[in-house]
């Protein structure tokens, strides 16, 4: 059977700034003059067109669509009798100020496009509610100082390392790019990871107990599929990083939130219920800061023997400990398989890596490699094979060493800057990680407002809803809570900023 079509091509119908693009089929049982009516409508309800845009007059949409006068005034006509556009005498013709079949809008376009922090997405069983946290704000880009939490120093990426080890890889390339690899990671770097991990965090692991994943957000969702059913329970710290407790409630969890105090997450809290999943933060309480003690930590583990409960352990930023000597991970004093311990290369090298390691126990690393199979087939073997190049060389340790000593000025800077414009602050989280927190005193307005304040003076902070974290309640005084991320910015640049955030407040 021959195909033939007499579509016309799809001239560009132009007037003022506006441009229609449409398509005239002769061969379609629709008139020429309902043609047009339908994709300008479909224009304006889309939004490609806007209110009071300018029309085309019908001479130019004629002439240029090749059809007569007539078309185009007719299916002009029943635009203005619909109420699409309406004509303002010897102005011209324009789109409606009140579009009248909002019905026709997708679901997407009809509600806001801002996309509202936290709010939930109702979506049918058997997933749970959709939630979204915000990792960054492009508008942010233009202040003079943007204490934002969690992202790390982009002028002390080892890029020169980096490109070195990514040709390196790329000579002897093989088949690694053109075929599938095992889904739970380059042995090579899951070696790298755990002999990084005994000395660094006491966590002692069989490379075959490892996953590679896609940063930690990959590993909540890996651990989240493999334990938690819906209507299980998920316990949270309250508050916590929305990014985990998101992906436990789109599974269908029952979020349990535990506040948190000087000492962790206060276990004598933690439900009586068999086969709960904890997530926790124990080096460096995501947003507070603090660092569970350890003799929470040991009832913690004990809570999840006697209760057959698993624990996540993301310990995401704890290469960087300021004070004393790392704390042994919550994971290296599981003595019952109790946890899953999660790690990431996003906060020591850079997120738009999207690599992270989770070490499951022995009985669920096979489970972990199938799930990790189902979810993608594995993480990019390019960039794998080039931090286990980095990491075996030396280069990674190195590299943490430098940073961290970086960092920790970084930090001292920041709290000098605080005390030389605040006097003495109240101040949580200092002693590991890469933000801290400052409790607002009285008398000053809440972390909103203070962000807000911030922001017209040219200065990014973070309240804990900005920096990701979500709360339950204000037993921790939330609202007064500021996040201040110090290690993206010079020490300079930390003074000025704190001087102008000073001065905003004093205004
Ligand atoms: C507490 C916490 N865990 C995990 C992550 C996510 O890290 P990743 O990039 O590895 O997914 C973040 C990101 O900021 C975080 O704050």
């Amino acid at each position: 059977m021959t195909f033939t079509t007499t579509d016309r091509p799809a001239p560009i119908v132009k007037s003022g700034h506006v441009q229609l693009s449409i398509i005239l089929a002769e061969l379609d049982k629709n008139t020429l003059q309902n043609q047009i009516f339908d994709q300008i409508r479909s224009m304006i309800l889309n939004g490609q067109l806007k209110c009071d845009d300018p029309m085309p007059t019908t001479r130019e949409l004629s002439s240029q669509l090749g059809v007569s006068r007539n078309t185009a005034v007719l299916a002009y006509e029943r635009l203005i009798a619909e109420g699409y556009i309406r004509t303002k005498p010897y102005v011209g013709t324009f789109v409606s100020p009140d579009l009248p079949d909002t019905a026709f809008l997708s679901a997407d376009q009809r509600t806001p496009q801002t996309e509202e922090q936290g709010a939930a997405i109702e979506v049918p069983p058997p997933c749970g509610a959709l939630r979204t946290h915000r990792l960054a704000d492009p508008e942010r880009r233009r202040l003079a100082a943007d204490f934002w939490v969690g992202r790390p120093d982009a002028r002390s990426f080892p890029l020169k390392a980096w490109s070195h080890h990514i040709k390196n890889r790329l000579k002897a390339v093989g088949s690694n790019l053109t075929s599938y690899n095992d889904a739970a990671g380059l042995m090579e770097l899951r070696r790298a990871v755990a002999k990084h991990l005994a000395p660094a965090r006491g966590v002692v692991a069989d490379p075959e107990q490892i996953v590679i994943v896609g940063g930690c957000q990959d590993g909540f969702n890996l651990v989240g599929r493999l334990l938690v059913t819906p209507g299980s329970t998920a316990v949270v710290e309250s508050p916590c990083y929305q990014g985990a407790a998101f992906v436990l409630e789109s599974l269908g969890a029952t979020l349990y939130p535990v506040p948190v105090d000087q000492d962790g997450l206060d276990v004598s809290r933690l439900p009586k219920t068999r086969g709960a999943v904890a997530y926790v933060t124990p080096s460096h309480q995501y947003p507070i800061g603090v660092t569970m003690s350890l003799q929470r930590r040991l009832e913690l583990l004990a809570w999840a023997t006697q209760y057959d409960a698993y624990i996540m352990e993301d310990d995401y930023d704890s290469d960087f400990r300021f004070i004393g000597s790392p704390l042994t991970a919550l994971k290296g004093l599981d003595r019952n398989e109790r946890v899953i311990y999660l790690g990431t290369f996003s906060k020591c090298m850079g997120p738009g890596l999207r690599l992270g390691y989770v070490v499951l126990p022995p009985r669920l690393a096979e489970a972990g490699r199938r799930m990790k199979m189902l979810m993608n087939n594995g993480q990019s073997w390019l960039e794998q094979a080039a931090m286990a190049d980095f990491m075996s060389s030396g280069e990674f340790g190195r590299h943490l060493r430098r940073i961290r000593q970086l960092y920790r000025d970084r930090r001292d800077a920041l709290l000098g800057a605080l005390r030389n414009h605040f006097g003495a602050c109240e101040i949580y989280g200092d002693q590991a990680g890469m933000h801290l927190v400052w409790k607002l005193p009285d008398g000053f307005p809440d972390a909103a407002e203070v962000e807000k304040r911030g922001l017209a003076a040219g200065v990014g902070v973070c309240s804990l809803a900005t920096g990701s974290a979500l709360r339950f309640d204000d037993i921790n005084g939330g609202d007064r809570l500021l996040m201040l991320g110090f290690v993206a910015l010079t020490e300079k640049e930390i003074e000025t900023g704190i001087a102008r955030l000073a001065q905003a407040l004093k205004a």
